[in-house]
């Protein structure tokens, strides 16, 4: 034994020389972390050997102690599965830690899901299955947890809603609620790899679209959820109930029709339907009521084939709820007795052209398909106003979610749905731009506003190529493409003024400032947004640009100071050096989620966006001048 001992030494001695450079980082303050996460649980025998604080919790890449994981020889996280621990996970010690993973399954505890679980900002998965925890969890439980990949919770006893705030994890593959009692409908999940369980759970309702391709064991065992990959929901079966229902109605109506007509036509009392457009009026009265008699014939005319069609009157007699009143004029959002929803625009500075030409223009509007535009459905024509009708989509414009007070279950704007959004645009307006090749004006009121954003956060275009039909004086106060600085200086407008828009909306979007001088209505000085745009680029220029959502993204700076300088480089004042749609498209297209090494030297090398001297007005033209 003597003489084997020094040899054993040396090994020893090397082996701790050898690891000193390969990692000189010192644990101690994270064992002590540990040592106190683990005086808050109970039945600890397994972790018998976490006791004095060490320096290193992993050696040659394997953890010194039990149920620690290591990654390239650093902690990584904790699994501590299988080994009957009990008690209180405390998450404030363990928020000390860089924990990545963290691991309790197949244990004993019980009580509430932890609270506070989003302080562990670096988790990439939780995984609490097959304990006993309880309760309700929080709406917001995960919110900020942006690295987040797994989220296993089954078998437990959670109850209640699921919670919104898994909405917001951009990075989300693996959900797994099975063997709970979560109840209430399934969230909107939009993240696009996920795959989920939630079988043997208290939902019900509509299984969300964006699942329907998920395993069908997947959803099996609760209380009544319909829709793919299960049966579908009630209405298929019912189609002959609903036809007896409406012809009955049908039937009622018309014998109610041909009493009161008889009864009271000489008291002159409006019809039925004609009262129910009372709601479509009160918005405005001092501009004046307009009426929808039956003797006017007014018809809806239908520019698409791929709808259902109905008629005026089923649109009025709709519930119809206000959603706001634009600079255009109101629009309402009106469901039908079958259920299908739309919105109804009115338009009252639209007599620009004639009736054929009108006819005409929404006819090629009825003819464009592309995903990242809202279609034409109908519209409605009368000469001193007209109506529009679109569809009704869900999750309301950019701009509220921009600018507008979070809700739970929208999902953080971070860079790559920032990035989709305005790859969705850009896609829309190239689109637009080839297929209205005789617009200067291909959209002409490109804004935050008019951008619907659909159950999976693809951006729809609204409001678009109706230039050539609205009365151009109220045009030129109203219309984004008129506040440009073209058309304040020279009155012009060009094929580059919607690139323009598009410059100003990039702005928006990477900054999540309003452009609110440049929206003012009215022909204000266009001083004010030169001032917008300077302060955004120029003086705020100290690495706080970009909206805090964005800036999270570290691994995508570069990629968001290029998009920062596509946005200037359309918003260029002077129109010969304005890019065309093509090159801004283009460039936009190129742009990637995260920056590869190459991006970072190249944006290294080229040096100009990083130092401060850069948003010079030489470089960029934005002299007020
Ligand atoms: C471990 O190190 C290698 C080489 O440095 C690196 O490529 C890899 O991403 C690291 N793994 C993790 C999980 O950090
Ligand atoms: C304590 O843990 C052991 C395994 O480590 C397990 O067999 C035992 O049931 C546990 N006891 C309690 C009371 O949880
Ligand atoms: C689980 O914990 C409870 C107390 O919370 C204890 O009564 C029970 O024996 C434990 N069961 C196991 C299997 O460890
Ligand atoms: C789990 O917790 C619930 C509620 O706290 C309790 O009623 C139930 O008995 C527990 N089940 C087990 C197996 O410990
Ligand atoms: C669904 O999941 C079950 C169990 O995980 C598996 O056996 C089956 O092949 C899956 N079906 C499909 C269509 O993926
Ligand atoms: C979902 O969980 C249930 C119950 O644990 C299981 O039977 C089913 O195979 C799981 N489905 C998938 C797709 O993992």
């Amino acid at each position: 034994m003597d003489r084997s001992t020094p040899s054993w030494f040396i090994t020893l001695l090397m082996l701790s020389l050898c690891a000193i450079p390969a990692s000189s980082q010192d644990d101690t303050a994270y064992a002590k972390s540990l040592l106190k996460f683990k005086e808050s649980l109970t039945n600890v025998t397994m972790l018998d050997n976490w006791r004095e604080p060490v320096q290193k919790l992993c050696s040659w890449n394997t953890p010194v102690w039990n149920g620690c994981l290591c990654v390239n020889d650093s902690f990584w996280g904790l699994k501590l599965e299988g080994m009957g621990l009990g008690g209180k996970l405390d998450v404030d010690s363990l928020s000390e830690l860089p924990l990545r993973s963290l691991s309790v399954m197949n244990n004993n505890f019980s009580g509430p899901f932890p609270s506070n679980i989003n302080k562990l900002g670096k988790l990439r998965g939780l995984f609490l299955a097959n304990n006993n925890f309880s309760g309700e969890i929080p709406d917001d439980a995960f919110s900020g947890m942006r690295a987040m990949t797994k989220v296993v919770l089954g078998d437990n006893s959670f109850m209640g809603k699921i919670p919104m705030s898994l909405l917001g994890l951009p990075r989300l593959v693996d959900l797994q609620l099975q063997d709970n009692q979560f109840n209430g409908r399934i969230p909107d999940f939009w993240q696009a790899d996920l795959k989920v369980n939630f079988s043997n759970n208290k939902l019900e309702g509509a299984i969300p679209n964006t699942l329907r391709d998920q395993n069908a064991s997947s959803f099996s065992g609760n209380l009544n959820l319909c829709g793919e990959p299960l049966d579908p929901c009630k209405r298929k079966n019912s189609t002959k109930k609903i036809a007896i229902i409406i012809a009955a109605v049908v039937v009622l109506a018309l014998a109610a029709f041909i009493v009161l007509f008889v009864f009271y036509r000489r008291r002159q009392k409006p019809l039925k339907h004609e009262k129910s457009v009372d709601h479509l009026q009160t918005e405005e009265p001092n501009k004046g009521t307009v009426t929808y008699k039956n003797s006017e014939h007014g018809k809806l005319y239908f520019v698409r084939n791929d709808t259902q069609k109905f008629e005026l009157e089923e649109l009025l007699r709709a519930s119809a709820e206000v959603l706001g009143s634009g600079s255009f004029g109101s629009s309402y959002k009106a469901v039908l007795f079958t259920g299908q929803t739309y919105v109804v625009r009115r338009f009252r500075n639209m007599s620009n052209v004639g009736k054929e030409e009108f006819y005409e223009h929404m006819r090629r509007l009825g003819r464009l398909t592309h995903r990242n535009l809202l279609p034409l459905i109908a519209f409605y024509y009368r000469k001193e106003e007209k109506l529009l009708i679109t569809d009704f989509v869900e999750n309301g414009s950019l701009a509220s979610l921009l600018h507008g007070k979070r809700t739970p279950n929208q999902p953080l704007l971070d860079w790559p749905m920032r990035l989709r959004i305005i790859k969705g645009v850009a896609r829309g307006l190239a689109y637009l731009y080839k297929e209205l090749p005789m617009l200067t004006l291909p959209h002409g009121h490109l804004k935050s506003s008019n951008i619907l954003v659909d159950a999976t956060y693809e951006p729809l275009l609204a409001d678009y190529a109706l230039a050539p039909v609205i009365n151009k004086d109220h045009a030129k106060e109203f219309m984004v493409a008129y506040k440009s600085p073209e058309s304040t200086q020279n009155d012009m407008v060009t094929r580059k003024t919607d690139v323009w828009s598009l410059g100003i909306l990039i702005l928006e979007l990477l900054t999540g400032r309003f452009p609110a001088n440049y929206l003012k209505q009215g022909r204000g000085p266009s001083a004010d947004l030169a001032s917008w745009v300077n302060s955004v680029v120029r003086e705020e220029w100290t690495g706080e640009v970009f909206d805090k959502d964005v800036s999270l993204a570290r691994n995508g700076e570069g990629q968001m100071l290029r998009l920062l300088k596509i946005g200037m480089c359309c918003c260029e004042w002077n129109v010969e050096k304005r890019w065309g749609f093509r090159e801004a498209v283009e460039k936009i297209e190129e742009l990637k989620e995260r920056d590869s090494d190459d991006d970072y030297s190249s944006y290294a090398s080229e040096g100009d966006l990083y130092s401060s001297r850069a948003m010079t007005d030489d470089d960029f033209s934005f002299s007020k001048a």
